[in-house]
C-alpha cells in the first residue's frame, strides 16, 4: 500500500474512534476496514456496564461491512489510547478480532496498528495469526 492510502485510513480510524463508547476502560479504539473495491466502514469500541457484551473497533467495523453485503477486505488501521493521550505501544486487534477478521480478510489481510499517521507498524493478519482457522479448514482434502 501506498504511503498516502495507509494515512488515509489512519486518519479515518481517528476519526472513528472519536464516537468511542468507553466510560469503563477509557480506552480508546477506533478502526478503519478498506474494502476489495476501495469502500471503508469505520468502527469503534463500545463498552457495556456488564462488561462481556463489549464490542472492540475492529469488530464492530467489520460487522458493519459485512452486514451491508461486503465480504472482500484489503486492509485495517487501528488505533487506540488512552483517552487524550498517545499510547506508547500501537494496539493490536485483540484475538477474538484476529479470528474475527480472518473469517473475511485471510492471511494477506493488511493490518496497519498506528499510534498517529507518522508512526506506525505495517503487517498482515497472517503475521498476527499464523495457521489462522479459516473456512478453508472445515473442507475435507
Ligand atoms: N479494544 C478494542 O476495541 N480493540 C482491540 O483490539 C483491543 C481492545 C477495546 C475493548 C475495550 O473497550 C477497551 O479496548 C479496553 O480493552
Amino acid at each position: 500500500m501506498e504511503k498516502e492510502q495507509i494515512q488515509a485510513l489512519i486518519r479515518q480510524a481517528f476519526a472513528a474512534r472519536k464516537f468511542a463508547y468507553t466510560p469503563y476502560s477509557h480506552f480508546q479504539v477506533g478502526a478503519a476496514l478498506l474494502t476489495g473495491d476501495g469502500k471503508v466502514y469505520t468502527g469503534c469500541n463500545i463498552e457495556n456496564a456488564g462488561y462481556t457484551p463489549t464490542n472492540c473497533a475492529e469488530r464492530t467495523a467489520l460487522f458493519k461491512a459485512v452486514s451491508e453485503g461486503e465480504r472482500m477486505f484489503s486492509a485495517i488501521a487501528i488505533v487506540g489510547s488512552v483517552q487524550g493521550t498517545v499510547n506508547k505501544l500501537v494496539t493490536g486487534p485483540c484475538g477474538v478480532c484476529r479470528q474475527a477478521l480472518y473469517e473475511f480478510g485471510g492471511p494477506d489481510l493488511t493490518v496497519i496498528m498506528a499510534k498517529t499517521e507518522e508512526d506506525y507498524i505495517v503487517t498482515t493478519l497472517g503475521e498476527l495469526l499464523p495457521y489462522g482457522f479459516g473456512p478453508a479448514n472445515l473442507e475435507n482434502e
